[in-house]
């Protein structure tokens, strides 16, 4: 709601609680408070905006609209409910978006009287920063809906790309190998605190460790679990992983402080992290050897995964070209910006160093 506010389109924010509505204009406050405080916004601006979102308990409005963006509980069957009823209580013009991340836009276009005004909208955490929208194109999806979606992405502000659906759609399914390379390094006894430096060294934001412990290590352990679903023989587990086990631990990341790192607030507010020791005893179950490993190996054990993923993204036709797949992870993941993606990178490296290294790691 804020984004699309935020440049100009006034939303109607639905939900079923006052209190969620609440704290979604909360949200929407708070950010526009930062861009004033960084001499972005005023106070003026930040009024017309929050005037632009009107919360509501009911469809009564929804008449009028033209675009709904559905981003309700990650259940398929809640999803498939709201959407009926907002197919109920739109135009036969209206289109609908869905913004799962983990749920076949096909599957969801199931029950619709409309399938071919129906396709995916998939934005990134969080919202406002990153510019990726991956616009999803079920079986029934007609181009005009494609076009109508790319378009209100790009009044958004936002980069569209447009994805063929599939498990993980674009990027997730590109990122979920990236994080199984993670897993088993840790199971080959490797520290994750040396994998997150070696990897930010490599030039990400932040290292798998920190990166799961953002997005939430139950978002994180549900996502795998689908991926591991979808392409069991290469994203399947033979045992308990560490995502499993810190599930299990309610060790959710920073959502709750506690994750491979946990979190204190700082003076401005801010999470930081720290090591509490006691985690090597909740991953130590998880370790099956001991292996001696150089950072070269480390970076390669998290990148090849992804690279391969990549390419087989390409071969299934998900997006069109090898430049929408570096696209998609230089803006939906902050992949580091001079390396130009991983695909672009692979080029770098060269195929005779990828062909031999994926050799070494073939009982991976
Ligand atoms: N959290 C992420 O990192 C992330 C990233 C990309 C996409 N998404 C997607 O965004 C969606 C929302 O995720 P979230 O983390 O904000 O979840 P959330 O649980 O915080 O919010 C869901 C909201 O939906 C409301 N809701 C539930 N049933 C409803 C109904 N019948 N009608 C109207 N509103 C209803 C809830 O009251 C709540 O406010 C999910 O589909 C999720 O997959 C999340």
């Amino acid at each position: 709601a804020y984004q699309s506010s935020s440049m100009g389109v006034g939303v109607l924010m639905k939900d079923i609680k006052t209190e969620q509505l609440e704290l979604g204009m909360n949200e929407a406050s708070k950010i526009l408070l930062k861009e004033i405080e960084r001499k972005k916004s005023s106070p003026e601006k930040m009024a017309k905006i929050l005037a632009s979102i009107t919360p509501t308990l009911s469809y009564a409005d929804f008449g009028n609209t033209q675009f709904v963006v559905e981003a309700v509980v990650e259940n398929e069957k809640v999803k498939k409910a709201v959407l009926a009823d907002v197919e109920n209580n739109t135009s036969p013009e209206t289109i609908l978006a869905s913004n799962t991340s983990t749920i076949s836009i096909t599957k969801l276009a199931e029950g619709l009287k409309r399938p071919d005004k129906f396709c995916g909208m998939h934005f990134f955490n969080p919202v406002h920063r990153m510019p990726l929208v991956e616009i999803i194109r079920g079986a029934k999806t007609s181009q005009d809906t494609i076009a109508r979606a790319v378009n209100y992405a790009n009044q958004m502000g936002k980069t569209p790309i447009v994805v063929n659906d599939c498990a993980g759609f674009l990027v997730n399914r590109i990122l979920f190998p990236y994080f199984n390379g993670f897993i088993f390094l840790l199971e080959d006894g490797v520290d994750f605190q040396r994998i997150d430096k070696v990897m930010e060294k490599f030039g990400w934001p932040m290292g798998p460790a920190y990166l799961l412990d953002v997005v939430g290590i139950d978002t994180g352990f549900h996502a795998s679990s689908i991926m591991a679903n979808a392409f069991p023989d290469r994203m399947g587990f033979k045992s308990k992983t560490i995502l499993e086990v810190m599930y299990e631990q309610k060790r959710f990341g920073q959502k709750n402080s506690l994750g491979f790192y946990e979190y204190e607030l700082d003076k401005k507010g801010k999470q930081v992290k720290k090591v509490n020791p006691a985690v090597y005893e909740i991953i130590k179950p998880t370790i099956k050897r001991q292996l001696d490993i150089t950072d070269e190996d480390i970076v390669m054990r998290m990148m090849l995964p992804m690279i391969i993923e990549a390419s087989r993204c390409l071969e299934d036709k998900i997006v069109e070209s090898p430049v929408e797949v570096d696209m998609g992870l230089l803006l939906g993941l902050g992949f580091p910006p001079f390396r130009a993606g991983a695909l672009k990178y692979a080029d770098s490296v060269g195929m005779n160093k990828l062909d031999e290294a994926s050799q070494k790691y073939l009982e991976l």
